[in-house]
């Protein structure tokens, strides 16, 4: 009994160290979109090229600032920086929209964000409409985008 459980512990442990050898080595032995580690959250493929079928109008980013501060800001923070008063507690942090990093996605890619989540954030899917889903994506932009007009 005793030899087989060394040898079990003696797997992980050589498992263990394979996998601190490629991630020294930089490769991303998770792939799939779910790694926490290694790699940042990435929606499909398929998101990227969705469009965003709602135009940026006053009313569209009025509707989004609404979504947002009863949606978002207890964790993204005011100025979307990822510090509101319920995202200090979370890990990983909630994104920081001010970044220029975060605009390299695609408004589709954030829209499956929105509507999927991923722990600790949740899906908006059943609580906010698509139309909801894509104002404050317009919202973001208008207001957290560098590119966009944002702060
Ligand atoms: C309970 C806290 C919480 C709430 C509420 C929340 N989020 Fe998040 N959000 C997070 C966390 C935490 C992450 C980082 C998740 C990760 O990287 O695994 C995140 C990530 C994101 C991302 C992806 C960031 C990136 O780098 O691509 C987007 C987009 C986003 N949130 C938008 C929103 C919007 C819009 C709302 C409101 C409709 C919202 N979130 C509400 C916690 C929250």
């Amino acid at each position: 009994m005793i030899p087989m459980r060394f040898k079990v512990c003696l797997t992980a442990a050589t498992l263990a160290a394979a996998m601190t050898a490629s991630l020294v080595a930089g490769y991303n032995i998770t792939r799939g979109g779910h790694a926490r580690c290694f790699d940042h959250w990435k929606a499909p493929r398929s998101a990227r090229t969705m469009v965003n079928p709602i135009p940026a109008t006053a009313a569209s980013i009025h509707s989004g600032q609404v979504v947002y501060t009863q949606n978002c800001e207890a964790c993204h923070g005011h100025n979307g920086k990822g510090d509101g008063p319920t995202g200090a507690f979370l890990s990983p942090h909630p994104a920081n929209f001010t970044r220029p990093q975060f605009w390299k996605q695609s408004d589709g890619d954030i829209f499956w964000k929105i509507t999927h989540g991923h722990s600790p954030m949740p899906s908006f899917q059943g609580s906010l409409s698509r139309h909801q889903r894509w104002d404050v994506i317009n919202y973001l932009h208008k207001e957290f985008d560098p590119a966009g007009g944002g702060k």
